[in-house]
């Protein structure tokens, strides 16, 4: 997509490789931009399920929405393969944001039992932890922003209108329907930590983002 827009200075993901414009060495994962991605979503339609405004054109007010999801779930892996278009095979017919997949690292997947209980006994720990939650896939100069402070950003820059109503859905936004199913046990495969540690953190990265978008203005 970003290819395709002619996106300046954009290097594609390559798994496993640390991508670098020559010209821009400073820089990491150049083009891959709030930026350069509104650009090319600006003929791009929202999702059919979107329900905070008009869908045409519209497809960054949903990316935004990603931003958000990503500051609320941990998930430092929304890389330029882990978002995409949907391309109708009739031509007649808009181009869709694809919905949000792979969000496989999210929630403190890979972490350490011990830094994990240290994290559940240690409130600051757990902040210490969430803080380090950065939007590292997005281009940057080191070091990058957190997750939490990408969404804002992100907020800003989409539509006014949809903006307020992103607002509203974080501000009244209740966990509880998530979390009491998750502490009955519906995803068996979780350990009892792992839920204990999901619900410390979906909370305090809510809280985060609420104060964020309230310290903004
Ligand atoms: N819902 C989707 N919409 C559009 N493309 C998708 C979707 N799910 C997967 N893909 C495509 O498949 C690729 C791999 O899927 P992904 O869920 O990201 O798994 P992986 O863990 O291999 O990265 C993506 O980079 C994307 O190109
Ligand atoms: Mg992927």
């Amino acid at each position: 997509m970003l290819e395709e827009a002619r996106a300046p200075g954009y290097f594609p993901f390559a798994p496993g490789q640390d991508v670098r414009d020559l010209n821009r060495p400073h820089i990491r994962r150049p083009g891959h931009s709030l930026t350069n991605i509104r650009t090319a979503l600006q003929v791009v339609d929202a999702p059919a399920e979107f329900k905070g405004g008009p869908r045409e054109g519209r497809a960054f007010d949903v990316f935004v929405g990603y931003t958000l999801l990503d500051a609320l779930i941990a998930n430092r892996d929304r890389h330029d393969e882990n978002w995409a278009v949907l391309e109708p095979q009739l031509g007649s017919l808009p181009q869709v944001l694809a919905p949000t997949y792979d969000h496989g690292s999210s929630l403190g997947y890979n972490l350490p039992g011990t830094t994990r209980d240290r994290c559940l006994s240690d409130v600051v720990a757990l902040e210490r932890w969430a803080t380090k939650g950065t939007a590292h896939r997005y281009e940057h100069v080191p070091p990058p922003k957190t997750l939490v402070g990408h969404a804002v950003e992100a907020l800003h820059m989409g539509s006014p209108d949809t903006a307020k109503w992103w607002v509203e859905q974080v501000m009244s936004l209740d966990l509880s329907e998530i979390l009491e199913p998750l502490e009955r046990g519906c995803i068996p495969e979780m350990s009892a930590a792992s839920v204990k540690f999901a619900t410390a953190l979906l909370k305090l990265n809510l809280r985060r983002l609420q104060d964020a978008i309230r310290d903004h203005g």
